[in-house]
């Protein structure tokens, strides 16, 4: 099926969509961007996605790059357009297009909005059922990860070594020991005693949807969580370890830095709460 991207105004067909050189988040990557889960062709959690794109805009003061109501038009059309059934849509607003310069430019550009979609991947079971390896590596981003920023060059290098490492996420490790989240996924594990802990909110986190919706799912299904920072330690000795993110769901890890979690078994926890998540996502979308 032909595929359009929708770039500044237009729906044009993928392969010919393209910015303009001087764009800020291609030169500075002065941007930010949202993903959204598209499930029975209708987006999940579409209010939160957006409320967080409103604080990532507004901590970088770039502009909405059209009101909201319109936005969620653009973003209707073009997963009609595209057919997406179950996939995500990927959004990104830039500072806009200008000549090269650090500062904020003069000419207060519009703010410039690319979208595309993409169709899921065909399920691979066996990943969820037999869960995932994880490694460790220092943390080395800066002190607003809570900016969905598309500057993302740690979070790369993190994911690269993981898939050298034959691993599918990098959890990223501050410099007191304790695991802030994954390149492109939240952090969980249950405790030795049974705890099921996730971190706090702050700046050294992205506040990810997936996280948010699952705590409450927790709540409603009266499984005790606790907010708080874990070590690498810690999260070696759990029973169970996971992560979380609007492509990933509730994925099981299984192995921190080849160290085995529990049994080596995507644990009871985990597997319960991907459940849970993924008949909200059928009724959330
Ligand atoms: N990543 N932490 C980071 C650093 C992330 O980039 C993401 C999302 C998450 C999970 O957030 P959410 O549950 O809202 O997806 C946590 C997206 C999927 C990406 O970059 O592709």
């Amino acid at each position: 099926m032909p595929r359009d991207a929708y770039v500044n105004g237009r729906y044009l067909p993928h392969a010919q969509a393209s910015v303009h050189i001087e764009d800020r988040a291609y030169q500075f990557a002065d941007g930010v961007y949202e993903v959204v889960a598209i499930q029975d062709g209708r987006i999940v959690d579409e209010e939160p996605h957006l409320d967080r794109l409103g604080h990532s805009l507004d901590s970088l003061r770039i502009g909405w790059p059209m009101s909201r109501p319109a936005l969620k038009l653009v973003m209707r059309e073009l997963i009609r357009r595209n057919g997406v059934r179950s996939g995500s849509l990927y959004l990104q607003v830039s500072r806009g297009v200008a000549p090269r310069d650090h500062a904020f430019p003069r000419s207060k550009p519009r703010p410039a909005l690319v979208m595309t979609t993409r169709h899921a991947k065909p399920a691979n079971p066996g990943q969820a059922e037999q869960g995932v390896a994880a490694i460790t590596i220092p943390d080395i981003r800066w002190e607003r990860c809570d900016i969905k920023s598309v500057s993302l060059l740690p979070n790369i290098l993190g994911k690269q070594k993981a898939v050298e490492a034959g691993a599918y996420e990098a959890w990223q490790v501050a410099k007191d020991g304790t695991v802030t989240e994954g390149t492109s996924t939240n952090a969980w594990i249950v405790t030795k005693a049974g705890e099921l802990v996730t971190r706090q909110l702050s700046p050294s986190i992205l506040s990810g949807i997936t996280r948010q919706s699952l705590l409450k799912i927790a709540a409603e299904a009266q499984v005790k969580f606790v907010e708080r920072p874990f070590t690498v330690a810690e999260a070696k000795e759990a029973r169970e370890a996971f992560l979380t993110s609007t492509t990933s769901f509730v994925l099981p890890i299984v192995t921190l830095d080849g160290a085995r979690i529990g049994d080596g078994k995507p644990g009871p926890v985990a597997r319960r709460l991907r459940e849970l998540y993924f008949a909200y996502m059928g009724n959330a979308a």
